[in-house]
């Protein structure tokens, strides 16, 4: 078997999966690429696209310096096809064909269903590029900016990630969904994107975090479970962008935190304790703390809608297949089929909210769903650490699983965010209370507008300093040079 671990970089399409040598798939993707950048100046981020950004681009794939930081105009960005390298001797890790040789050819009968699984992780990639697209102006920092930035060409390589996938195995078919991801618009009436939460906006930079937090990690646990793909091309290619939507999350886990910290920092010194005294927080020019807590529930709501169906046939038949696996599959111990077993879903039944045994096949997506609430749920310690540390009394909560869902088995009812039950009139009267209202939305939108901030080593005055530059740049490192 040949490995291509060297990275060919010198091409038009950076790569370490010898695309030299393939010139179907070569010519295939040269002939995507325009179509790309024309995706990328229409619906790519709203100005700076001549501006130097300090950007990471990938140039290797090994577990130490995988990339090197430097000044690029992103529609210069080398989107390149990176390949984690390839396991020797790797088998089918679950499913029916548990323990045969890992597949490098599309399984002819699981063909419809693996390019299916490619195809909506493959649509999600370019969406989130269009969500936020217009924040560059309202950036807190050039700091800000660059990282989203950072996020922004990195969802471009995913994309190409999934392209790449499509064109060498998939044939026309994979060659027509490559052109229907660069056709979907995120939030267009008549081509939207296919998943709800990828149509909503990200109107603001505390949306941003939000979104980076909770909904790019649905993202990396939806890669995750494939990266223990039996159809090894797969698995490497996710492999590989986990590494890089580890720097996403980070995004919104510190982005919340510093916004959280200078909250606290403004009330303290302002003498307020009672963080629900919101017309004195604001007028301090900073967000209070249970604006911030509506936005966690929201997109975190949205987010749960990602998952799917808690029982599912199509998850257990992905399963089955030994296409899509779950968390950490390599280091669960069990026998990795399921047949028999049971996993504890939660529904409501006569109005009340129960856990319910189900076959463990067709509770993968709950299953999965429990592991992102977990991984949530640290991030969120970190949050409240830094509200308790300021002597400050609150704490940023996830709502119940059942708030505000549009999918799955909370769709049909409504609930509070502690999970019981309201009547739609309930519901309306206490809506804004739980999610953010028009006033919230028009404060923050106006306080954003008003400050942004184009300083070298300057922040808005939401926002706090991060701790550390990115690639240990000092505090006062131009991270965008305006054009
Ligand atoms: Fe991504
Ligand atoms: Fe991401």
């Amino acid at each position: 078997m040949t490995d291509f671990m060297q990275v060919d970089y010198d091409g038009l399409i950076p790569n370490n999966v010898g695309l030299n040598q393939d010139d179907r798939v070569k010519k295939a993707l040269e002939k995507w690429h325009p179509g790309y950048i024309d995706w990328w100046m229409d619906m790519g981020p709203v100005g700076f696209q001549e501006s130097l950004v300090y950007l990471r681009t990938a140039v290797g794939v090994g577990s130490n310096g995988w990339a090197k930081f430097d000044y690029v105009r992103m529609p210069e960005y080398k989107w390149g096809i990176l390949l984690a390298p390839q396991v020797e001797g790797r088998t089918v890790p679950f499913g029916t064909s548990k323990g045969e040789p890992a597949w490098q050819e599309v399984p002819g009968e699981h063909r419809a269903m693996l390019r299916r699984l490619i195809v909506i992780q493959g649509d999600t990639e370019p969406a989130s590029v269009e969500q936020q697209r217009h924040l560059g102006t309202t950036a807190p920092s050039l700091y800000d900016m660059r990282n989203l930035f950072q996020v922004n060409v990195e969802e471009g390589r995913h994309l190409w990630a999934m392209v790449y996938l499509l064109q060498k195995y998939f044939g026309a078919d994979g060659r027509e969904e490559a052109e229907e991801l660069l056709r979907r618009r995120s939030g267009d009436a008549d081509t939207p994107r296919m998943l709800g939460a990828f149509n909503e906006q990200t109107p603001d930079w505390l949306s941003f975090f939000m979104f980076t937090f909770f909904t790019d990690r649905d993202g990396k646990m939806q890669l995750e479970a494939l990266a223990q793909s039996g159809f090894d091309p797969l698995s490497r290619t996710c492999r590989f962008m986990l590494t890089e939507e580890a720097h996403h999350m980070f995004v919104g886990e510190t982005g919340v935190g510093r916004i959280i910290q200078r909250t606290c920092e403004a009330m303290r010194s302002a003498g307020i304790e009672d963080p629900y005294d919101v017309g004195r927080i604001r007028a301090l020019g900073v967000i209070d703390l249970p604006t911030i807590q509506k936005k966690a529930n929201l997109h975190f709501s949205l987010t749960l809608d990602l998952f799917g169906s808690e029982v599912s046939t199509n998850a257990a038949n992905a399963f089955h297949a030994g296409l899509k696996g779950r968390y950490h599959e390599d280091r669960l111990e069990d026998d990795h089929q399921l047949e028999g077993q049971t996993y504890p879903v939660l529904r409501p039944v006569d109005g009340v909210i129960q856990a319910m045994d189900v076959p463990a096949l067709s509770a993968l997506n709950m299953r999965l769903r429990d592991d992102y609430v977990k991984d949530c749920q640290k991030g969120i310690d970190r949050w409240n650490r830094v509200i308790t540390s300021a002597g400050i009394d609150f704490q940023i909560r996830l709502p119940h699983v059942a708030f505000h869902r549009k999918i799955g088995e909370f769709k049909n009812s409504l609930y509070d965010i502690h999970g019981n039950p309201l009547t739609t009139d309930v519901w309306s009267s206490r809506r804004d209370e739980m999610l953010p209202n028009g006033d919230d939305q028009a404060y923050i939108e106006g306080l954003m507008a008003a400050t942004p901030e184009r300083q070298p080593g300057k922040y808005a005055g939401w926002i706090a300093p991060p701790r550390v530059g990115i690639d240990n740049k000092p505090g006062d490192f131009e991270y965008v040079k305006l054009a």
